[in-house]
């Protein structure tokens, strides 16, 4: 596989073996493949196109403001891609959307894109379902933790995206579900789904009110922390339990 990016900084870093996002497992993976010789990063664009025999065409989608997706980076990076005969798939859609292992499955486009956005808005509705099911915990005196296990022992529901906490965020879910909302507007199909609800925008709300926030993320908090420079960094999620509030 060759990959091409127009961004210097980040063919360098994936060429090190160190990818500058979290994914349990992928450094590993890479310097395994890079290894094997079976990866190489070229910012040629031409060399990454002639070299496969499918192309993958990766770059943001990210949403408009009327919830559909923009597509410019998409349109701006088709004029490299040459006509050789080559099937030249339009987005790259694998990572998230289908889990490792999964058996490969050729659709036409209007399918592809459904399978990504639907799989990403039921996942998201996973979650706000069971954050909605927390709020009903707390008022009945029900434990929210063990709901969820007790669901999850029914296979048809399953274990995964069970988990009350602040709400979804990420690059995928707001922009997918954004984009399957605005999709089935688009083709007058009411599909009513619930609302993302981010961690940073719980931490925005609680910073207006006047809080001190101490905040811990075993992955993400320096980039939290880069977007909310008001917010303090706890070592731990015990240190963060446990820091000073005006009433204790
Ligand atoms: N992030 C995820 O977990 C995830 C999971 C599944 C699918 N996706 C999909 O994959 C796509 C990309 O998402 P991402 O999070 O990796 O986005 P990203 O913005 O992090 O990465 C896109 C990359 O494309 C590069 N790029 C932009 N225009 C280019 C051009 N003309 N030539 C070469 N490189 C160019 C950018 O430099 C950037 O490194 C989106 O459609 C997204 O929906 C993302």
């Amino acid at each position: 596989m060759v990959a091409n990016d127009d961004d210097q900084a980040k063919l360098e870093r994936l060429r090190a073996g160190r990818p500058w996002f979290h994914e349990p497992g992928l450094p590993e993976l890479l310097a395994e493949t890079i290894d094997a010789g079976r990866l190489r990063f070229t910012a040629d664009k031409g060399e990454a196109v002639r070299h496969g025999q499918v192309i993958f065409i990766c770059v943001g989608t990210p949403t408009r403001t009327d919830g559909s997706p923009n597509l410019q980076y998409l349109e701006s990076w088709s004029g490299p891609t040459p006509s050789a005969g080559r099937p030249c798939w339009p987005s790259c859609t694998g990572r998230s959307s289908r889990p490792p292992g999964a058996p490969f499955l050729a659709t036409d486009r209007a399918t592809a894109e459904l399978i990504k956005h639907a799989s990403n808005a039921f996942l998201a509705t996973k979650i706000s379902f069971i954050n909605t099911v927390a709020a009903i915990c707390e008022r009945s005196g029900a434990d929210v933790a063990l709901v969820a296990r007790g669901m999850a022992l029914d296979p048809r529901i399953g274990v995964h995206f069970l988990k009350a906490g602040a709400g979804y965020g990420g690059s995928c879910f707001p922009k997918d579900v954004a984009a399957f909302a605005h999709r089935s507007a688009e083709l007058g199909v009411d599909f009513g789904i619930l609302r993302e609800a981010p961690a940073m925008d719980v931490v925005r709300g609680l910073l207006a009110e006047g809080a001190e926030e101490v905040a811990y993320d075993p992955v993400a908090g320096d980039q939290a922390v880069d977007l909310l420079p008001e917010m303090k960094l706890a070592p731990n999620r015990w240190t963060a339990s446990r820091a000073p509030t005006p009433w204790s």
